[in-house]
């Protein structure tokens, strides 16, 4: 059995976590860490159905004293920095579902994860059909010199863009070095309209609003033509597959690993 641990257990994403590692047949969860509340059962937040985990607030203590194989991390943008620091230092494995790591993040975090020869697995977007869409972006990329991605997810999403979009002008920058070829010179008009702007010169945009979960499009266009890749999550259950997936892999593996297309 993998003895895992949830940080952000009672957030949207982090009991669906605490779901699948309950439900799973080789997972056991031994904590359920949250700063939002502490001293109840889990399992009657999650299913009505008492588990013994009591939620902690205390990370470091919840690591030191349950011992995890694997901390499954879904909390917020301004605290991920530190928590996957304090994971790879106490040498615990890590499966980072968290968003607003930047580039120069990611690359210290690989760093540390070398040094301390321990595990660690980030990825912006854990649903199988998002990160096929980032992988065949990759795909149309060498064939589009224009391109814009759109992200639409609910209003309480802390950070922007998303970190899936921001993945996917990664990857689609790897092949390709300026998606804007041929635009006029542009004035904005009301600032911001043109979104931000990433790698390659892509234009990301992004959406907030009530009744989305998580969107993307990515729209190329060519003389002639328009291409749309576009994936809609219709419920959080989605990404689970992706994160046992993730789970499992980092259990077996003393790697750093940046996306869940590397090890599907
Ligand atoms: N990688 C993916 O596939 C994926 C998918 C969806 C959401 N996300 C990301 O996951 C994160 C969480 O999303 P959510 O919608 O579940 O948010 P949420 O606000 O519903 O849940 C976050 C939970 O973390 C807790 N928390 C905050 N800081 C903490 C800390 N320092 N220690 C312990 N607990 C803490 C909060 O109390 C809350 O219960 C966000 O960054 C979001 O963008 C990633």
């Amino acid at each position: 059995m993998i003895k895992i641990a949830v940080a952000g257990a009672l957030g949207k994403m982090g009991k669906e976590v605490v779901k699948a590692v309950l439900e799973a047949e080789d997972t056991e969860l031994v904590s359920a860490i949250d700063i939002k509340g502490e001293g109840y059962d889990i399992g009657k937040e999650i299913n009505g159905k008492e588990c013994g985990i009591y939620v902690e607030s205390g990370l470091e203590q919840a690591i030191k004293t349950k011992k995890p194989d694997v901390i499954i991390d879904f909390t917020q943008p301004n605290e991920i920095l530190n928590h996957v620091k304090l994971y790879i230092n106490n040498k615990v494995k890590s499966v980072i579902g968290t968003t607003g790591l930047q580039e120069k993040d990611i690359t210290e975090l690989k760093e540390m994860s070398k040094h301390n020869n321990t595990g660690c697995l980030i990825a912006p977007n854990f649903s199988t059909g998002a990160v096929l869409l980032m992988m065949f972006a990759k795909q149309a990329a060498k064939y589009f010199n224009n391109a814009e991605i759109i992200e639409l997810h609910h209003n309480q999403k802390k950070d922007a863009p998303s970190g899936t979009a921001i993945k996917t002008a990664q990857l689609m920058s790897e092949v390709n070095s300026n998606f804007s070829l041929g635009n006029c010179s542009e004035k904005e008009i009301i600032q911001g309209s043109r979104g931000g702007v990433s790698n390659s010169n892509i234009h990301i945009h992004s959406v907030r609003m009530p009744g989305y979960i998580a969107s993307q499009e990515v729209i190329f266009g060519a003389s002639g033509q328009i291409f749309k890749l576009s994936h809609h999550t219709m419920e959080r259950s989605c990404y689970m597959a992706g994160v046992l997936l993730a789970v499992r892999y980092i259990n077996e593996h003393n790697e750093f690993i940046y996306g869940l297309d590397n090890i599907m």
